[in-house]
């Protein structure tokens, strides 16, 4: 890895309390010169030692997707050079390849984002299966509107993380969630919370947030790594991946660890390489040369 070059659009957004997605595609057409100017200077590489390019197809906000695929093709015509598309979620399933080059499919991967809460076994790269996947909302998504209940800014995933820190989650037990199989609900548990708050009313003072920050919390990563070890019992693999923007997660990081242990070996990327960057895309790309030239696809699955 070169140069991974992240411009983080928090700051845009936050009054909102959420991804605007017009001012997010608008932000990306007025930074993406600059951040390749940025890459590329930092990667000390010229466009002529440039083989191809990888662009993200989907699954994403469409607006954000037009502009960077725009972008991929203008550098494409202009410098000559094949322009791939790549899926966002195989993108984040190479992060890990890229924090241990030596890692080899067969995998089981458990990719969890804002969008997705996927288990998947990949046979060889470039082939996926979706063995597991949630009913209603994302972990990501999950974190992100109990952040807000608690009266935590946006991103609410990360503030969430920090004020669990301080809680005790025995003190506020909330449901675990338990579906049959391999599918994830979480809907159910931000309801509890919903309700919890609601019946506390002002008596939740900044201990019984965190409280319950670190049980809803506990709730989502126990049942994500549930279905994680079952699925390992099924089908026994030697390699398993937590990766997408929740793997950041101090306890699902720390829990991951241990009940992977003595079952397989896990690999989660690196803090920067779990949230969406471009250099996932990349690896994605360079491990399976032969993909096509891309279209957008805003509602991707695996495919
Ligand atoms: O993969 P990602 O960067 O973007 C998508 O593809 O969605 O994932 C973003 C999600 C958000 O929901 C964010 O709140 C969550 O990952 N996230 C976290 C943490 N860091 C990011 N959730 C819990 N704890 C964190 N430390
Ligand atoms: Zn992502």
């Amino acid at each position: 890895m070169l140069a991974n070059v992240i411009h983080s659009q928090l700051e845009l957004h936050k009054e909102f309390g959420g991804v605007v997605p017009e001012l997010a595609a608008r932000d990306h057409l007025e930074r993406l010169p600059h951040l390749l100017d940025l890459a590329l200077d930092g990667a000390r590489v010229q466009p002529a030692d440039i083989g191809r390019i990888a662009v993200t197809r989907g699954p994403g906000l469409a607006g954000c997707l037009l502009v960077g695929v725009g972008v991929a093709e203008g550098l494409g015509a202009a410098w000559s050079r094949p322009v791939t598309g790549v899926n966002h979620l195989w993108g984040h399933i190479y992060a890990a390849l890229l924090t241990r080059p030596e890692l080899e499919p067969p995998l089981l991967g458990l990719v969890v984002s804002g969008a997705h809460s996927d288990l998947v076994r990949m046979p060889a790269h470039g082939r996926f299966e979706v063995i597991g996947r949630t009913r209603d909302d994302a972990a990501g998504e999950a974190f992100d509107k109990a952040a807000r209940m608690l009266g935590l800014g946006y991103p609410g995933g990360p503030a969430l993380d920090r004020l669990a820190r301080s809680g005790d989650a025995s003190r506020q037990p909330l449901p675990r969630p338990s579906l049959p199989g391999l599918e994830y609900s979480f809907s159910g548990l931000k309801t509890a919370l919903l309700y919890r708050l609601r019946d506390m009313a002002d008596r939740a003072g900044q201990q019984e947030r965190a409280d319950l920050a670190a049980a809803f919390e506990a709730s989502v990563v126990e049942s994500l790594l549930e279905k994680l070890a079952a699925a390992l019992e099924k089908q026994p693999c030697p390699e398993v991946v937590v990766c997408g923007g929740v793997a950041a997660n101090t306890l699902l990081r720390r829990r991951a660890r241990e009940v992977v242990a003595g079952r397989a070996r896990l690999t989660m990327p690196p803090l920067e390489l779990c949230t969406d960057n471009a250099a996932m895309i990349a690896a994605a790309s360079h491990f399976n040369p032969a993909l096509a030239p891309t279209t957008v696809e805003p509602s991707l699955g695996w495919d």
